[in-house]
């Protein structure tokens, strides 16, 4: 399948910067990368571009997903959610470590290269000495015909659109949900039973007015950013399915605010970093309503004892949180895909509040063909 891009989404459309518009561009683009691969009759989806038969399906031994940047952060997400669902053993890496580290390659184990553009140069690379060493690679890639689209064996479009801020929003969003489709198409070729695949696909299809309900918040989120602008630093943590969601949202907020941040397990705390705590630092908590929910609830405890401030992103207010931004609930295994899109507006509105270059951030190019 291939989507063609027409001018026209390429104009602002009353947007102040393409950063803007891509976050609000989301409800529609999850419902393109959704259109015409659900097949209800057996709680499945269909992947055109996938290349592989039930046979081939069943024999993959494990997953390893290698990507950059955002992309490496959706291919966390990503593995999570063949791990649970699919229960093959994934997991993801950076591109640009994997290429220099003269990994094993196995025959048995699906590669699966992420990218935007489709032209990062270390995501490349790594694709070209898997190949060359004889191993099965996949793309999802959003950017049709694009170098790594046309090196890897098969694979699946994310259909974004086009996204022309460095900073990537929509396409991060759809990544996780081609993510959801892989790993319930590979799940439901081995034990996921239908009741689950069901399941599963209810909760994509609640996908885009979710995420509308979300960015309908921005006026309140715009506040929050106002209130949390002047600090120098900030943490992010997540447990299990919401560290991937901290480690994006710590990676959008220093990129387009150049406010210091930093990603952590909530689980970590203790080990270290919770030193760093005072008022001077405040912490961003990613707290689902899942079976770690006391876990996290007891971490925002710790922070709280410390007299941190806290920025919670939940399914319900939390009680320890200075500010919670209400997300809805999906289905466990899905809600990552959702609880980072708030925080996509924390980071637009604190570069707004600094006054920084939005669509392009110091330093930064949109896509890295270099190495
Ligand atoms: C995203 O906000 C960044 N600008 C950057 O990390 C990016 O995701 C990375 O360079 C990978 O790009 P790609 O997805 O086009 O391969």
């Amino acid at each position: 399948t291939t989507v063609e891009w027409e001018a026209a989404s390429y104009d602002m459309g009353g947007h102040d910067t393409y950063m803007h518009k891509e976050i609000f561009e989301q409800a529609d683009a999850v419902d393109r990368v959704l259109r015409g691969r659900i097949d209800d009759r057996f709680s499945t989806v269909h992947l055109g571009g996938l290349n592989l038969d039930a046979r081939e399906a069943r024999s993959v031994r494990r997953v390893k997903i290698l990507g950059c940047g955002t992309s490496y952060h959706a291919g966390l997400i990503g593995a999570q959610m063949i791990e649970e669902l699919a229960r093959i053993p994934a997991d993801a890496e950076p591109a640009s470590e994997f290429r220099y580290r003269n990994a094993v390659v196995d025959p048995d184990t699906l590669y699966i290269a992420v990218s935007q553009s489709g032209e990062t140069y270390d995501v490349l690379a790594a694709v070209q000495e898997l190949k060359r060493k004889g191993a099965r690679v996949f793309g999802v890639v959003n950017v049709v015909g694009s170098a790594i689209a046309r090196e890897s064996d098969a694979g699946v479009y994310v259909h974004a659109g086009p996204e022309v801020c460095v900073v990537s929003t929509k396409c991060f969003t759809n990544t996780t949900v081609a993510f959801a489709l892989l790993a319930l198409h590979l799940g439901r070729i081995r034990d996921l039973s239908v009741a689950d695949g069901k399941r599963i696909i209810e909760g994509l299809r609640k996908l885009p007015a979710q995420i509308t309900a979300i960015l309908e918040q921005e006026a309140e989120i715009e506040e929050i950013a106002k209130e949390y602008a002047d600090a120098r630093s900030m943490m992010f943590i997540g447990r299990v399915r919401g560290y991937p969601v901290a480690r994006e949202a710590s990676l959008k907020l220093k990129e387009v605010s150049y406010i210091h941040a930093e990603a952590y397990p909530a689980s970590e705390l203790k080990h270290g970093p919770l030193a760093l705590i005072e008022p001077a630092l405040p912490t961003v908590a990613i707290v689902p309503d899942d079976d770690l929910l006391e876990k996290n609830r007891a971490a925002l405890e710790e922070i709280k004892a410390r007299s941190g401030r806290i920025l919670a992103v939940a399914h319900q207010e939390q009680e320890k949180a200075d500010r919670t931004i209400i997300v809805p609930k999906n289905e466990d295994e899905l809600d990552p895909i959702l609880m980072g899109i708030p925080l996509q507006l924390l980071a637009y509105h604190t570069a707004l509040a600094l006054g920084r270059d939005i669509d392009k951030p110091r330093n930064l190019a949109k896509s890295v063909t270099v190495e």
